[in-house]
């Protein structure tokens, strides 16, 4: 199947200049990066079985050649309600998983709740004897109005190496980023001291052989991120010869 027979059939893609690179900007995915937030409709999960045919999706390749993630200080409400985050989390887990073992959980931290962990965080980060630069880190999960932790759950014993596992999680965190983003959420994957400090895993309530996979912060992006340093992908890409 062409682009043309894709899920947008009738909308006319349009070519946009920008600092001389043309790049292709269907309105669906103007909408995306310009219109915010978009309403959080998206389709059901297809049933179990039910034949998922692979489509070409332009408006995606568009959104993934500008996605960008927002500082989590930028952060502000209102952050996805109830309804979207659930959206998010569908959405999130739809990711490579070997073995159907879904390695991970959520731990959703908004309202009083973050609050709280926050505060519990700063007790920890005081005992410290750095604990004022752990202390200054914490605006970053204390401004955006809705953090989810995504935990790597203790690997299961059998076939599935562990590191496939953990590698799943982190499968889960990039889904959600995108999600959130594509629903017009600024978003950031974080990890920073308190995703490895013991005692801060033992408030959050993390159980034996469970990991963070990372803080996923979400919010209204209160402004634009600039784009930062991007890798030359050339210079990371050999072809093995033998
Ligand atoms: C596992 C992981 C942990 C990260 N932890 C932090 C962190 O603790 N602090 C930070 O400033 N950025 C952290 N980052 C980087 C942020 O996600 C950063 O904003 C991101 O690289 C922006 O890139 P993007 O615009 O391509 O999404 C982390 C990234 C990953 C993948």
């Amino acid at each position: 199947m062409d682009a043309s027979q894709s899920f947008y059939p009738k909308r006319q893609p349009r070519y946009i200049a920008d600092r001389g690179c043309a790049f292709y900007v269907d309105p669906v995915a103007q909408a995306l990066m310009l219109e915010k937030p978009l309403s959080h409709e998206v389709p059901a999960a297809p049933e179990f079985g039910e034949p998922t045919p692979i489509e070409a999706s332009p408006p995606t390749l568009a959104f993934l050649a500008r996605r960008r993630s927002a500082s989590a200080l930028t952060l502000t409400a209102p952050g996805p309600n109830e309804g979207q985050l659930s959206t998010l989390l569908r959405l999130a887990t739809r990711v490579p998983d070997h073995g159907k073992l879904s390695p991970w959980r959520f731990v959703i931290l908004k309202d009083e709740g973050k609050a709280r962990f926050v505060a519990g965080l700063e007790a920890i980060a005081r005992a410290r004897t750095d604990g004022e630069r752990l202390v200054a880190k914490l605006g970053k999960l204390r401004t955006p109005p809705l953090t989810v932790a995504v935990v790597s759950r203790a690997p299961a014993q059998g076939d599935i190496p562990e590191w496939e596992q953990r590698l799943s999680a982190a499968a889960v965190c990039m889904t959600l980023i995108i999600a959130a983003q594509a629903m017009g959420y600024g978003a950031n994957w974080i990890t920073d001291w308190y995703a490895y400090d013991i005692d801060a895993c033992a408030l959050l309530g993390l159980r034996e052989g469970e990991r963070v996979a990372g803080f996923v912060h979400l919010g209204a992006s209160a402004e634009a991120p600039l784009e930062r340093v991007r890798p030359d992908v050339g210079a990371l890409v050999t072809e093995w010869s033998g």
